[in-house]
């Protein structure tokens, strides 16, 4: 059985079978609500339900306050009636902007203890149209599907260059250490998701990112760099020790060389050998510590769930930032959904 789901204010209809998410229903009729995690934490396909009922819908990516007021997460809510949904963004999905190629593997490189660089170059002549932040899908040989943000910039589009953390016991990771090599060949289709800089505004930027996440961070700063743009950002790289901060010369040259750029690495777990003089704690915290008003930000935060819960919850609450100015990339380990 379905039932018929219809966005508010849009000329949109579609049919979602029972058991399946409205974000899932969307998904499989073409369209596209904002959305990261699939898993309730990251809070981006919040929506209301203005007429009907739904089964669940709830999670830690909503408030308190957002519960109260009516709204829902739609990668948790399945509809148990017609329904009516309120979306904050709807826009039909290009399937025909989606690309699929086998690429090969060019260079692995082991950038930190837990960390692998995949560098991937496409078949020649191909090349990827995506915007800085978003990511790709890569299909192991037993057809299982992982997501990865492109660490590259849009302009280098010939290949690909992932930032590959090692969740122990993880089935990517040790695919990766037992059966990837240079010259090895990988179905990688091309672009998803809608973590990207929203151009049109001149509000300073706070870049959050927390270990892997800097991987789309990168592509972002490399863009503004290729395009020129000057908008002020403060990236905050936050990581447990030391060498978890892979490329942090690379964050130190951009503070170096960019006017527009301020780089504060912040460790939360560094030892008394470590020599570390920079920053500790969590890296939301160091935001909320150095910033007393985010009202005329916009955030954008890559990493751990547990990192951009806490600080979706504190920019908006303490720091007056606007909810919708915060725009995440919630990498949940072994979610077949979500990037990492
Ligand atoms: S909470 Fe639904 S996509 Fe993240």
């Amino acid at each position: 059985m379905s039932h018929t789901i219809q966005i508010q204010d849009h000329d949109i209809v579609f049919d979602c079978d029972d058991g399946k998410s409205v974000l899932e229903g969307a998904l499989a009729a073409g369209y596209e609500i904002p959305y990261s995690c699939r898993t309730g934490v990251c809070g981006s396909c919040r929506g209301r339900v203005v007429a009907g009922s739904v089964a669940g819908g709830q999670g830690a990516g909503l408030s308190e306050e957002e519960q109260a007021a009516g709204q829902v997460l739609l990668c948790q809510a399945r509809a148990c009636s017609d329904l009516t949904v309120a979306v904050r963004e709807v826009r039909k999905i290009d399937r025909s902007a989606i690309k699929t190629v086998s690429a090969k593997v060019y260079r692995m490189t082991r950038a930190a203890p837990d960390v692998t660089v995949l560098q991937l170059r496409f078949p020649a002549g191909a090349k990827a149209k995506f915007k800085a932040g978003q990511y790709l899908s890569l299909k192991m040989e037993d057809g299982t599907v992982r997501h990865f943000s492109m660490a590259n910039p849009p302009h280098q589009n010939d290949g690909a260059e992932l930032h590959i953390r090692h969740v122990p016991g993880g089935r990517f990771s040790q695919h990766l250490a037992e059966q990837m090599a240079e010259g090895h060949q990988i179905e990688v289709s091309i672009p998803y998701g809608d973590f990207h800089i929203r151009d049109g505004s001149d509000k300073p930027i706070v870049l959050l990112a927390s270990g892997t996440g800097f991987a789309p961070i990168k592509s972002i700063v490399e863009d503004a760099i290729k395009r020129k743009l000057t908008r002020s950002m403060v990236l905050y790289w936050g990581a447990r020790r030391p060498d978890d901060l892979y490329r942090i010369d690379l964050a130190r040259k951009w503070e170096a060389q960019l006017p527009w750029l301020r780089f504060v690495p912040v460790l939360s777990d560094a030892g008394p050998l470590d020599g570390w003089e920079g920053r500790t704690g969590f890296v939301h915290q160091a935001v909320l510590d150095d910033i007393a008003s985010l009202a005329d930000y916009e955030v954008y935060a890559c990493g751990a769930p547990a990192m951009i819960n806490a600080a979706r919850q504190a920019f908006v609450h303490e720091r007056q930032l606007d909810r919708d100015a915060f725009h995440c990339d919630a990498f949940v380990p072994a979610a077949a959904a979500t990037p990492g």
